[in-house]
This record gives C-alpha cells, sequence and structure tokens, in this order.
C-alpha cells in the first residue's frame, strides 16, 4: 500500500489515452506528479503529455506490471477497463480508485439500475433480454415504445435502439449484436441535466452545481452550468449523488447523468466512474476543477472547493469543427481546449471551449 496522501514527485498511473486522460494528467502534472499513462496506441492524446507511456492493452499482464512498478495508485479515464486488470494491479500492490464495485455497477446497465434503486436513486422502469423472444415479451409486457440498449459497452448513443412495437423486438435485438440488452421505458423529460461529484478517500464529499446538457445524436454537444434550476431541484439532485457516493464506497470523480421530469421529479439516466464531459466546464467555471478533483480524490489530498465563478456554456468541437480553432481563439472569453488528435474524424470528439459569462 502506498503513503496518502500521495506526495508532489510519485507517479500516478492512468488507464487510457483519450481526451479524459489527457486532461487528468496535465491537472497531475500540476500537482507535481509524473504520469504514467498504459494504452494501446503508441501516440496518444494522453500520452504525449505524460512522463511515460506503456503501450499495450488493458489485459496485457506484463504491461500492468510494468504500470505497477512505477504507480503507486492507478486510475481510469473509461469504465469498459477489465475487472481482471484491476484485480491484477491491486494483486501487485497498487491502489486502484474508483474501485471495483463502481466499475463492475457503470459496466453493466442492468447491474446500474439494480444499484440506483436499491440505493433510492430512481430510474425509468426497465428489463432485461438475453435472447430474442425475451426482447419481444418483454417489450410487449412494458407496452411499447421502449429504448433497447446493449447492456455493456455503449457509448455516445451507441448500442441503442427504439422499439416502436413488440414485433420489431427481435430485429432490433439483432441489430444490436444479439448479445443480452436491457429494455427502457422512454423518460418524457423536459432537461437533460447532470452532476459532477467527488468523494475522497476519507469519506468527504465535493458537489459541484447541477448542469444542462443537450446531445445531438447520442453525442453531448453543449452544456450550460450552473443549470438555472430550483433550490428544491438542487438538493434532490445532491441526495441521490450523496447516495451513490456512499453506496459505492467511492472514491474519485463520479458523473451522473439525470432526466429532469415534468412533475419536479429526477431520475438517473447513467453513471460514469470518471470525469465526464459535462463536467469539462468545471476547468473554466471553478477554481478546483472535475479533473484536478479527481486527481486529489486518488492521490487521497483533501478535495477542493466547487462553487462556480462564472457560468459557462460548453461546446463540443466535432470533427472538422476544431478548423475553427484560429477564429475561436480570437474570442475574447472563450477558452479553447484541444485534444492533439491527429484525424478529425467526423463525430470525433477533438475538442471543446469553454465561453464564460457572468454568473
Ligand atoms: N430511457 C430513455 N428515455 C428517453 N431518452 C433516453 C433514455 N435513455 C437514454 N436516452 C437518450 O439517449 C442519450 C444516450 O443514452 P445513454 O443511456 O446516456 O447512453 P450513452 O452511454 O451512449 O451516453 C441520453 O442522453 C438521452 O438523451
Ligand atoms: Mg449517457
Amino acid at each position: 500500500m502506498s503513503e496518502l496522501p500521495l506526495p508532489p514527485g510519485s507517479t500516478l498511473g492512468i488507464l487510457g489515452g483519450g481526451q479524459l486522460g489527457r486532461m487528468l494528467a496535465l491537472a497531475a502534472a500540476r500537482l507535481g506528479f509524473d504520469v504514467a499513462v498504459l494504452e494501446r496506441d503508441a501516440d496518444s492524446p494522453a500520452g504525449r503529455v505524460a512522463a511515460h507511456t506503456i503501450v499495450g492493452p488493458y489485459a496485457d499482464p506484463d504491461a500492468l506490471e510494468t504500470l505497477a512498478a512505477v504507480a503507486a495508485v492507478v486510475t481510469y479515464e473509461f469504465e469498459n477497463v477489465p475487472a481482471d486488470s484491476v484485480l491484477i494491479l491491486q494483486r501487485l500492490g497498487v491502489e486502484v480508485a474508483p474501485g471495483p464495485e463502481a466499475l463492475a455497477v457503470a459496466q453493466d446497465r442492468v447491474a446500474e439500475k439494480q444499484f440506483l434503486n436499491a440505493s433510492g436513486a430512481p430510474t425509468v422502469a426497465y428489463s432485461s433480454a438475453d435472447t430474442a423472444e425475451e426482447a419481444v415479451a418483454a417489450t410487449a409486457q412494458m407496452g411499447a415504445p421502449v429504448l433497447m440498449k446493449t447492456r455493456r459497452e455503449g457509448y455516445d448513443g451507441k448500442g441503442q435502439r427504439w422499439v416502436e412495437h413488440p414485433a420489431d423486438a427481435a430485429k432490433a435485438f439483432a441489430d444490436l449484436g444479439g448479445g443480452p440488452v436491457i429494455l427502457e421505458a422512454p423518460a418524457d423529460f423536459v432537461r437533460e441535466l447532470s452532476i459532477i461529484a467527488a468523494r475522497g478517500r476519507d469519506g468527504a464529499t465535493a458537489i459541484y452545481p447541477l448542469s444542462e446538457n443537450h446531445h445531438e445524436g447520442g453525442i453531448l454537444r453543449r452544456t450550460l452550468a450552473p443549470a438555472h434550476v430550483s433550490q428544491a431541484l438542487a438538493e434532490q439532485a445532491e441526495r441521490i449523488a450523496a447516495r451513490i457516493l456512499s453506496g459505492l464506497n467511492y472514491v474519485g470523480v463520479i458523473g451522473i447523468e439525470l432526466f429532469e421530469m415534468k412533475d419536479g421529479r429526477l431520475l438517473v439516466n447513467e453513471i460514469a466512474p470518471r470525469v465526464h464531459n459535462t463536467g469539462h466546464w468545471t476547468q473554466d467555471g471553478c477554481a478546483v476543477d472535475q479533473f484536478e478533483q479527481h486527481i486529489r480524490a486518488v492521490a487521497g489530498w483533501p478535495l477542493g472547493p466547487t462553487e462556480p465563478h462564472a457560468r459557462v456554456e460548453m461546446l463540443n468541437l466535432l470533427g472538422d469543427e476544431v478548423d475553427a480553432w484560429a477564429k475561436l481563439a480570437h474570442e475574447p472569453d472563450t477558452r479553447l481546449h484541444l485534444y492533439g488528435k491527429r484525424d478529425a474524424k467526423p463525430g470525433r470528439k477533438m475538442g471543446h471551449v469553454n465561453k464564460l459569462h457572468p454568473l
């Protein structure tokens, strides 16, 4: 076990080399840490700003051993880290945060819904199916339309199909690959909100104000934060966040996606056991952003403040929208965050801007 709080000069490991890993690595470097990134791709956004890159699959025992030899604490930037990788690292004496409970819950949409409902964090009604016949029966029983999602590995709206009639469920099931699915009742929401929260090793929590999120084609386009919400709604969200954090014995930052319903209730859509795209506004809206907060939490440091000092409009730069960087760099009160990705494929997250407004 490593010394906690982890002193500056220590090395922190990150599984995953994308933009979230990059921004975590930058925050860690600012606190005096060295970062070791484990990533398949030798030329990754995170690897290019880290002290060390270990190139290999996340499940490769040799790569994990190399990581364990340099890093005292390991975290991750995406929730599909193999459970065995965490076990291997723990066996090698490395602290992994957030822990395996959070990963297990976030990797399986059914386990996630079960956990949330048991914790007093309400969700839409749902059922699950492992075969096409079960999917048809479950759709008939719930009443169409339902949203069918793969239980595992969906992101940015991928791995989802609306089913308008029970008879269409078999085709949707096949289209999604024929693996286990969840069927969700439609949430007739008025807004999508999210809350970014953190829990430290001592159980202390820090919760940022709610943000309002707009998606297009399943991909986040825009976040407005702090969202305009009533005190009652803010308190409802904080209660939900606190229950989730303690229920998972969580260490680190978590992103909790919420549906705001007409009657003022909040339902939890999903949780991400990591820093979250809807929390990027904190980089320019708060003294301690979600990335530094996550590093503080996993390194056993005290958590930082979450009060906003600006209202922020965060816009994702997708695909060739990033070509506008020179124009954006001229705009006052706009902060540009670019991920250093080489290929601007359509829909790919290449960067974001935070446009600052007075509170
Ligand atoms: N049950 C639902 N009812 C209505 N819309 C939904 C439901 N579930 C998801 N969505 C919409 O689809 C988007 C992506 O779904 P989500 O479960 O968050 O998957 P992902 O892992 O791809 O982010 C949500 O942000 C929301 O706009
Ligand atoms: Mg989502």
